[in-house]
């Protein structure tokens, strides 16, 4: 059993990201994980404002202080992001800002949405970021075309082959984080 955080990647109103991310952790609970879910809208964390770079861990506020926390106690990542002009979520992106050595060695897979590219270029995007604070982005990845045309007042109505590539992403996910102890050992 791993204890898996499920990152909802916007927070506008009338986003599609949260009964996206309510059908990931239904998956995730189901295959026996512990699910930490952070709706950032929720989080509500402002716009960066530590005076001093996250490498140091020398937080001055207590919002800072939870999120680390919270990373800290996780043993992988799913990220749950639509793609905005090409490119991420600002509010995915400020909360990754947020932090440097507590994402070091962790695994994240991608559950991204969007028009035609399935919010891939969103992911693309956000590639450099992940290398650069050491989150490891594990190959398989969940692209969901024309998403909000699956969603409903039941939620997110995926299909058989959505929910098998979700489930595939949530097992290699698992095998990534266990592969990776030694690598979060040095952090
Ligand atoms: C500001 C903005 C920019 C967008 N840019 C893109 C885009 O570049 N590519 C795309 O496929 N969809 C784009 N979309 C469509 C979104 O993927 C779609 O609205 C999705 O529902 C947004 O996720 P959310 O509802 O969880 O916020 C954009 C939507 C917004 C609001």
């Amino acid at each position: 059993m791993a204890h898996v955080m499920i990152v909802v990647g916007s927070v506008r109103p009338g986003r599609i990201g949260l009964p996206i991310a309510e059908w990931v952790r239904s998956r995730v609970e189901g295959a026996g994980h512990d699910v930490d879910f952070v709706d950032l809208k929720e989080l509500a964390l402002p716009f960066l404002d530590e005076p001093h770079h996250p490498i140091k861990r020398d937080y001055q506020h207590a919002h800072t202080r939870a999120w680390s926390a919270r990373v800290e106690a996780t043993d992988a990542l799913i990220f749950v992001t639509p793609e905005y002009n090409h490119s991420y979520s600002p509010a995915l992106k400020n909360a990754i800002d947020y932090l440097y050595t507590e994402w070091q060695g962790r695994p994240v897979g991608f559950v991204s949405y969007g028009g035609m590219s399935g919010g891939s270029r969103g992911v693309t995007a956000l590639e450099p970021v992940l290398s650069t604070v050491g989150l490891v982005k594990i190959p398989t990845e969940v692209n969901l075309p024309g998403a909000s045309k699956q969603v409903g007042d039941g939620g997110f109505a995926a299909d058989d082959r959505q929910t098998s590539s979700l489930d595939a992403l949530v097992a290699q996910l698992v095998a990534y984080g266990e592969a990776l102890r030694p690598v979060q050992a040095r952090r």
